[in-house]
């Protein structure tokens, strides 16, 4: 039988990993990956192969940035001849990007079988292109890998054939579970704790130049209770660099550039909060056991903040501010709010072996 698998963007890399991984178990299973290029700095794509211990991908179809309307095409046409000659059994996606739905449309029009990994997370808020991205390559994939019970019922109510819906667990948490012991020898010593560590890069949040004044200046304030660490999307930095933002070299506010995924694990693990407005680093802080505060108005992974680990604070930096501080204050004071890892049913290391396990019983049937 022969999977091919498409990645492109980074939160992918992790995804795809333990699938990768736990299908060389089968040996009559040939894998071909594929990466289309969506991110293609060395800092947000190279190292992580490096770190995931991920072979080399078999085709890079360097398709780079653009609108959503040319990176998506860019990756349909670049795709569809790699699926024609390779006649995969079945192409599996991972999460919401672009590069999903892109691989999802081609392969439904070839009439060749999708899986989609993180699949029936819903925000209900069709403004984010990750929405969309989620609820079409849902409705033409044939296998639906879930993380949650609650993408089961949100496929459900969209009509999905529940023969087709498979509870799993979250892969990326596989990721996090094999490499957390190791990530340890990645913390930087130069970070003096209490910190909190900071990453934004959703549109809603960047794109929007006065917005995104408003939360550097909420965390340079913030910077006088304790250190901050941010670590800087491409997309952020060419907005910060437009507002001509930079930090005062005394600040506790640290502008990084993007980090890998060891430095960042070792970092998020010790962190006293996470500010954030990644979907991931949502469940990966809920596994940690780490106070996240989530810059947005919904989250497509309400289980998170179901757990007590993730709050989501909006658009109110005044919110933002208040619960930083009540986090720092319990921390310091002893009350802490960190708690043990957190445990939600099959977020357990293990997502991706059930993963490969039910390819391989639906192809030997
Ligand atoms: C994409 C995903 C988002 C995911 C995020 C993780 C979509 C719709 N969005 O958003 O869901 O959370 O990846 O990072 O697929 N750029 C570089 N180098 C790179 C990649 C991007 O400089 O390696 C810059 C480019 O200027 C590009 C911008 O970042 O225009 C945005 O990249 P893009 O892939 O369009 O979306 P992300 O914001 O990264």
């Amino acid at each position: 039988m022969h999977i091919l698998h498409v990645i492109g963007a980074r939160p992918n890399f992790m995804k795809a990993a333990p699938v990768l991984r736990a299908l060389t178990a089968f040996p009559d299973v040939e894998q071909t990956l594929v990466h289309t290029g969506q991110h293609y700095d060395a800092g947000m794509s190279d190292v992580f192969f490096q770190q995931l211990g991920m072979p080399e991908p078999d085709f890079n179809l360097e398709v780079g940035s653009g609108t959503h309307a040319q990176q998506t095409a860019a990756v349909m046409q670049a795709f569809e001849p790699v699926v024609q000659q390779g006649k995969p059994n079945l192409v599996l996606v991972y999460g919401d990007v672009n590069s999903t739905l892109a691989a999802a449309l081609v392969c439904s029009k070839l009439g060749v079988r999708v899986g989609h990994v993180e699949a029936g997370l819903r925000s209900h808020d069709r403004d984010m292109p990750e929405e969309i991205n989620r609820l079409l390559t849902d409705q033409i994939s044939e296998l639906l890998f879930t993380p949650s019970r609650d993408g089961d019922e949100n496929l459900i109510r969209e009509g999905i054939d529940p023969g087709k819906i498979h509870l799993v667990g979250n892969v990326m948490i596989d990721s996090l579970v094999r490499l957390l012991p190791s990530s340890e020898q990645f913390f930087s010593a130069n970070v003096t704790e209490p910190y909190a560590l900071v990453t934004l890069h959703r549109p809603s949040n960047v794109d929007d130049l006065g917005w995104l004044r408003e939360l550097l200046a909420a965390l340079s304030d913030l910077s006088s209770h304790l250190s901050i660490v941010f670590p800087v999307h491409p997309r952020t930095r060419q907005r910060v660099n437009e507002l001509g933002f930079s930090n005062q070299s005394n600040s506790r506010l640290r502008l990084l550039d993007p980090l890998p995924y060891l430095e960042f694990t070792a970092l998020q693990r010790r962190a006293c909060v996470v500010i954030t407005d990644s979907g991931g680093i949502q469940e990966e802080t809920t596994f940690l056991g780490v106070p996240c505060l989530t810059v947005r108005e919904n989250t497509e992974r309400p289980v998170t903040v179901k757990m007590g680990t993730n709050q989501l604070v909006g658009r109110d930096v005044l919110k933002l501010k208040r619960a930083v501080i009540d986090i720092v204050q319990n921390a310091t004071g002893g009350k802490t709010q960190r708690r043990d890892s957190t445990c939600i049913p099959l977020w357990d290391g293990h997502a991706a072996e059930r993963i490969a396990q039910i390819i391989v019983q639906c192809w030997t049937r």
